[in-house]
Formats: C-alpha cells, sequence, structure tokens
C-alpha cells in the first residue's frame, strides 16, 4: 500500500508507481509516443534497474532506497531556445526539496547536478520532444540519492550519508512535486530573469575560479561569471568570457 500524499493541483495528480522499472523516463516517453499522457503525470519507482544519465552514462541505484521519478510536462508556451529553463526550474525544485534537511553547502552544479559537500546527492535528465518548433512534451527525470549508505563511486553521496537517518521515500517524492510544481507556475508566468537569478546564487562555483577540463583532457582556468540563455556556461579564460557546451567541458575536482 503506498501512500502518496500530493500537495499539487496538476503534477502528479496522475501518477504511476512501479514495483520496479527499468527507466522511468523510458517509460514515460513510451507513454507521450503511445497515450497522450495529461500534464503532471509522474512516474515514479525506487527500483530502477536501467536508469539513464547524461552523456549516455548509466544512473545506478540501489533498490528500494532511492527515488527515480520522472514527470511530464508539455511546455507549448516555452520557445526552444529557451528550453535550458526546465533545467533551471527542476535544479530549483530539488534544491528546494534537499534544502529542507541539508542547509548547508548545497549547491546547483551547472547545468543541473546537485550537491551536498562536492558530493552528488541528485541527477537530472530533461528529455524533450520537440514537434515543429516548441516542445511537445518535456520528460524531467530525477534521481534523488535519500537511503542509500554506500557507492560505488567517491564522488556520489545520499540524504542519509549526511542526516545520519532515514527518510520517507513517498513523503520525499510528495515535496519533489510540490517543489517542481512551484517552479513550473513561475516559469509559466514567465519569471525568467527571477528564476535566472536565483540558480545563479545557488550555483556550485559562481564568481570563483577553478580548474575545467577539455575533451583533449587539457586542463585551464577559469572564473564561472554566468549561463547563457540557451544554457552554456560562461567563463572569464585569460581575460575573455569564453561560452561552453556541455559536452565541451568538465569540471576538476581537487587542484
Ligand atoms: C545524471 O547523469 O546525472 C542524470 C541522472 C538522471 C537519473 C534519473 S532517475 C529517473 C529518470 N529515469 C532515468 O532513466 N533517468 C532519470
Amino acid at each position: 500500500m503506498h501512500k502518496l500524499i500530493l500537495y499539487t493541483s496538476f503534477i502528479g495528480q496522475e501518477n504511476i508507481i512501479l514495483p520496479i522499472c527499468q527507466s522511468t523516463n523510458q517509460f514515460a516517453l513510451d507513454l507521450c509516443e503511445q497515450q497522450a499522457p495529461q500534464e503532471g503525470t509522474a512516474v515514479l519507482t525506487f527500483h530502477q534497474t536501467a536508469g539513464r544519465g547524461q552523456r549516455g552514462n548509466t544512473w545506478q541505484s540501489e533498490a528500494g532506497k532511492n527515488i527515480a521519478l520522472s514527470v511530464i510536462l508539455k511546455p507549448g508556451f516555452l520557445e526552444i531556445s529557451k528550453q535550458f529553463y526546465l533545467n533551471i526550474i527542476t535544479s530549483l525544485a530539488v534544491y528546494e526539496t534537499l534544502h529542507s534537511f541539508l542547509q548547508e553547502d548545497l549547491k546547483i552544479k551547472w547545468p543541473n547536478d546537485i550537491l551536498c559537500c562536492e558530493k552528488k546527492v541528485s541527477g537530472i535528465l530533461i528529455e524533450n520532444i520537440i514537434r515543429g518548433s516548441r516542445i511537445a512534451y518535456s520528460v524531467i527525470g530525477i534521481g534523488i540519492n535519500i537511503n542509500q549508505d554506500s557507492f560505488d563511486y567517491p564522488q556520489a553521496a545520499s540524504l542519509k550519508n549526511f542526516t545520519n537517518q532515514e527518510h520517507d521515500l513517498y513523503a520525499l517524492s510528495a515535496s519533489l512535486l510540490k517543489h517542481l510544481e512551484e517552479q513550473y507556475l513561475i516559469l509559466k508566468a514567465g519569471h525568467y530573469n527571477a528564476l535566472k537569478s536565483v540558480y545563479l546564487q545557488r550555483l556550485f562555483r559562481y564568481g570563483d575560479l577553478a580548474a575545467y577540463q577539455l575533451p583533449d583532457n587539457s586542463l585551464f582556468e577559469g572564473r564561472l561569471v554566468g549561463v547563457q540563455e540557451d544554457g552554456r556556461l560562461l567563463l572569464i579564460v585569460e581575460e575573455e568570457v569564453k561560452a561552453f557546451d556541455f559536452k565541451e567541458i568538465r569540471f576538476v575536482y581537487g587542484l
């Protein structure tokens, strides 16, 4: 018997809770292609077996310990050139959800990882279905490490690692849905500048000089000064502002 008690008006009101699922994003994308789901439909599991991550990576998660959620939005109002705002609102929603438990050193790492003390607690994968010049469906995929004790990657951590207590996966999922709806409504109301400015306030390394890596493995230093409307990261490198695509740059830690 599940207990998803919702505080939303449309996000999650239609929900599919799966005891096990390969990828909630794939399940949601299939729904979009086959069934014209209503906006806000959520696909939720605590046991995802073939989660998809960014850069073609997998997203691994121990059974029964973590949240894997995909929410179907229909942001027909949003120009394709502004689709990065979907990353912004999703990052802010996850940030707000975790902020109730983790006040210190919670950051958004561009474009949309959530870090606590420089460890990744949450990852986001947004997959859009474009029809004509509009986004017909956006599948907002969110993985949050909640009760998992240990990870294969030293850069990963869970909420429990920081709070030393177990958390209710249903209650956190409901809170996440509420925060996502709030942020989505701010976007729908057209408050782009406000969203961008809150995102920058919470951005890891904003204003700082740090090391980055290019695809040829070479390292360079840059100061993170912003994010372009198209989502590219802006760094000052040797006194010149340069924009970087997600595939063009990696953050370097510990130099
Ligand atoms: C990343 O690489 O950081 C993004 C990870 C995104 C994982 C989530 S879990 C729910 C949804 N379903 C998937 O298959 N992936 C996303």
